[in-house]
């Protein structure tokens, strides 16, 4: 198993490219499913998860081009030679239950594990559920798997979730496509990645409207065609290495960064008194600070345009550091505080009460063995450890390959003393 050694304390400085949105590409290659035709996804960023998600894919008969090290993913569907999901393919990442609802629209069966939970939390997929039930679908759960099928055909509804789910209000936009009349989406979610997703269903036929709102509405078409999209960029993974930079001093330019998508990322480090110069032209944001004391901040995780929970565990690590005492409350998953008794192994100053983590800050961090927990959690510990004084050794980082591309690279070229080493090595 492999572990980083990080030793803290350098400023860092220079130009971080950031790679295409793990949470948008998942969905985008869900969407090769429903088309015949070839759909090319440029911009994909090489991790653990979507590689997990081709392995799926191929094994349903979607032929995958994508060689190793390339950013373009060529998927074709023309044939499949299942309409089966097995648990020991879904198990490994959640997102590929999001194979289901192209499957069922397209050719009216599909039988797809359930994911079961997370470290973050329970994660149920009750919404998603019903909302194929409201298109018409009959579902049999059991023996761990959705039996879905709809023989007539999905057919449009209006669907109203009763709280917002990323996750459900994607998937359902999906099997909506090609479902026969229109369906409206209530309470959807607008996270840029929704709209992503609309704009490469869009380009390969689909009639839908209203993505990046709370009201989606779809009319279905009869088929989807192929098309070549561009993945949009990581909003996540821009956030995290502002965050790194904010933490360990420097000035850094963020390139090929979504700066639409990232308003209350941006905020919340201007209020923390870090400089950030962002540029939506361009497509770059200069991150600088030189020495001076954070201010805490309080943040409120919440569904986008609010802070997004994919960056709490950062933010918390930020402030760790921050000249006084913050209040971070997590709105979104059960149980997202599992780093915090990690960046207490740093020095952090954290007391976790249920929803509430409250961090009062510290004039410095030092270097310790910490474990990552799960895929946000570990690049926070990153983060602590870039910022703190001396060695920090973080394992268990098979979290962090799953959605953080060529991260020691794209920090050493910044100036970070970041290594990779196998625990043989020791
Ligand atoms: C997606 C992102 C994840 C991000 C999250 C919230 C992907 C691959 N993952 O996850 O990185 O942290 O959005 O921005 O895009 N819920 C239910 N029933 C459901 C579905 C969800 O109760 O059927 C609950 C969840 O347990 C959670 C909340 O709704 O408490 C929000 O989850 P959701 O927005 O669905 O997150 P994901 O789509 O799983």
């Amino acid at each position: 198993m492999d572990k980083l050694k990080i030793t803290g304390g350098q400023p860092l400085s220079g130009t971080i490219p950031i790679s295409g949105a793990k949470n948008s590409a998942l969905k985008l290659m869900a969407a090769a499913l429903l088309t015949p035709e070839p759909v090319t996804l440029k911009n994909t960023p090489n991790l653990a998860d979507t590689r997990f998600l081709s392995q799926l894919l191929d094994t349903l008969g979607v032929e995958v081009y994508w060689p190793k090290g390339e950013s373009t993913c060529h998927l074709n569907a023309a044939e499949l030679k299942s309409t089966i999901a097995p648990y020991e393919q879904v198990r490994k990442m959640r997102a590929s239950f999001n194979v289901l609802g192209p499957l069922l629209a397209r050719y009216g069966h599909a039988t797809v594990s359930l994911p079961g939970g997370c470290a973050i939390g329970a994660r149920p997929v009750d919404l998603h559920l019903k909302a194929f039930e409201a298109m018409g679908a009959d579902l049999l759960v059991e023996e761990g798997y959705v039996k879905a099928a709809a023989i007539h055909g999905l057919k449009g509804a209006q669907i109203v979730f009763p709280m917002v789910s990323v996750g459900a209000t994607e998937h359902a936009m999906l099997a909506a496509t090609l479902a026969d009349g229109e369906t409206v989406l209530e309470n959807a979610a607008r996270e840029p990645e929704i709209a992503d997703l609309a704009d490469c269903l869009n380009a390969m036929g689909a009639k839908v409207s209203g993505a990046g709102t709370s009201t989606i509405t779809i009319q279905g078409v009869k088929q989807l065609h192929g098309t070549t999209h561009d993945v949009m960029a990581d909003r996540i993974e821009a956030g995290t290495y502002a965050m790194a930079v904010a933490a360990a001093g420097g000035d850094v330019t963020l390139t090929n960064a979504p700066v639409a998508a990232m308003s209350s990322i941006n905020h919340a480090l201007r209020n923390a008194g870090v400089q950030v110069d962002a540029d939506v032209e361009k497509g770059t944001i200069r991150i600088q600070r030189n020495g001076g004391k954070l201010n805490p901040v309080n943040i409120d995780t919440a569904p986008h345009p609010g802070f997004p929970t994919d960056l709490q565990a950062q933010f918390m690590a930020l402030m760790s550091l921050a000249n006084g005492t913050s209040v971070i409350r997590e709105n979104i998953f059960e149980n997202r505080f599992m780093h915090a008794p990690e960046l207490s192994r740093l020095g952090a100053n954290i007391t976790v009460r249920a929803h509430e983590a409250i961090v009062t800050g510290v004039d410095a961090l030092r270097g310790a063995p910490v474990m990552a927990t799960d895929l946000r959690a570990s690049v926070s510990l990153v983060i602590a450890a870039l910022a703190a004084q001396g060695e920090t050794d973080v394992s268990r980082i098979y979290h962090l390959d799953r959605g953080f591309e060529r991260l020691e690279e794209k920090l050493t070229n910044v100036g970070a003393n970041v290594r990779r080493v196998s625990e043989e090595e020791e």
